[in-house]
């Protein structure tokens, strides 16, 4: 099956590479030029290296290069089977793309967005076919992610969503199915990796390497929320949480920091411009932690508590199932354990308690318990 690829981005040119990997012929189209031949250059540089670290021959990475196909026209996407969208994340430009490709593909195709934000359901309202749309979310670098959210609208066929998912698995991707919700599975169960770190940063009870170490340390995750947030970008991250909070019709429990946006508003927006909340200038020193146990635990019980309680909330408004809402988290960002297996090992019961003692201290609806967690607690039943 020939797949199409929208927009040559750090997404879309992932995508390709990942679909030319498993045998497909690819047309990528972007409608500019000089993206294009960034793109070309970029695969063409990213295959190299594959070769020279042995992952691939020669013969192999001439031949997935061989079969992407950069066009600057869409009408190649007629042969093609599945078309995969990674453009920019506007809903009109989105819809407007949609209606020009139903007008040039076969009856049978499917389009699919990779949007991180937008509702699968506005950007199929745009089509004739409604049915043949749906989301298919993959994370940066694709290529190297593991995970896949599929996401079907309310107007997508079955039939649709089976071949969809069928195909992404036989490129070896993971895929776990979501419903069109804000955030899907991911950028919602995720919010309080760092909500949660930035309001205890915010009220003093600890500062930015101390509260990194402690999620590593103790906690066991890869990397620490104000590092992941610096990797991520603070402009970037900012931006998901605004999106996520202004889409759940400002429910306080997503409700972005001040802090975040201020270091963003002031350029500091980590790595990528050398200063966010570390200094990554050359022989910048930046604070050690204080390496407090018992503050670190009381650090890592309320963030994990948080994050347990919005996993439990994906639970109980059916957002995913509870197996894939813990794929997600440890295959698709790595977190030491699913949040659901983690909060049978803790006790659904002491999950219980750690929330609504922080509600008690603030009186506050952000830190309202998961009514599948006190129904839980109450029956003494467990996830798994
Ligand atoms: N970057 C991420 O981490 C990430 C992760 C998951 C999903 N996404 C989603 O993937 C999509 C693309 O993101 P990206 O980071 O690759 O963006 P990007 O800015 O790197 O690339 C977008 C590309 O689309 C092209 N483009 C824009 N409008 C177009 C149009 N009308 N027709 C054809 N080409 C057009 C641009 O020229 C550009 O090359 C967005 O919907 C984003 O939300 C991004």
């Amino acid at each position: 099956m020939k797949i199409g690829i929208l927009g040559s981005g750090s997404m879309g040119s992932g995508i390709a590479q990942i679909a030319a990997t498993a045998g497909h012929e690819v047309i990528l189209y972007d409608k500019n030029k000089e993206a294009l031949t960034k793109t070309s250059k970029n695969l063409r540089r990213i295959l190299n290296r594959l070769v020279e670290k042995g992952r691939i021959d020669d013969a192999a990475a001439n031949a997935i290069f061989g079969r992407i196909y950069l066009v600057n026209n869409m009408n190649a996407y007629a042969e093609c089977g599945l078309i995969i969208e990674a453009i920019v994340e506007n809903l009109e430009i989105k819809k407007s793309v949609f209606q020009q490709m139903e007008s040039i593909v076969r009856d049978d195709c499917i389009l699919a967005s990779n949007t991180s934000s937008l509702s699968i359901a506005s950007i199929a309202a745009a089509c004739e076919k409604s049915e043949r749309v749906i989301g298919i979310h993959f994370f940066n670098p694709a290529p190297l992610m593991k995970l896949v959210e599929i996401i079907p609208a309310v107007q997508t066929n079955d039939k649709v969503l089976e071949e969809s998912q069928k195909l992404i698995d036989s490129w070896g991707k993971l895929t776990v199915i979501t419903k069109d919700t804000p955030g899907f599975i991911v950028n919602r169960v995720a919010r309080p990796f760092y909500a949660e770190s930035l309001r205890i940063l915010e009220e003093g009870v600890a500062d930015v390497p101390t509260i990194d170490w402690a999620m590593t340390e103790i906690a066991g995750f890869r990397m620490g929320p104000f590092t992941l947030m610096d990797y991520i970008g603070n402009d970037v991250n900012y931006t998901v949480t605004e999106t996520v909070f202004t889409a759940f019709y400002f429910d306080p429990r997503y409700k972005p920091s001040f802090t975040q946006k201020r270091l963003s508003e002031a350029g500091y927006l980590g790595r990528k411009s050398g200063r966010g909340f570390y200094d990554y200038s050359e022989n910048a020193k930046n604070v050690e932690p204080i390496k407090d146990i018992k503050l670190g635990k009381r650090i890592v019980e309320r963030i994990v508590a948080m994050l347990i309680n919005e996993a439990a909330d994906a639970v109980f408004w059916q957002i995913a199932s509870k197996k894939d809402i813990d794929l997600a988290m440890t295959k698709g960002v790595n977190y030491p354990k699913g949040l659901l297996q983690w909060a049978d090992e803790i006790g659904i019961p002491k999950c219980v308690k750690r929330i609504e003692k922080l509600y008690k201290k603030y009186g506050e609806d952000r830190y309202r318990c998961s009514p599948l967690l006190r129904k839980m607690a109450k029956k003494g039943t467990t996830f798994f």
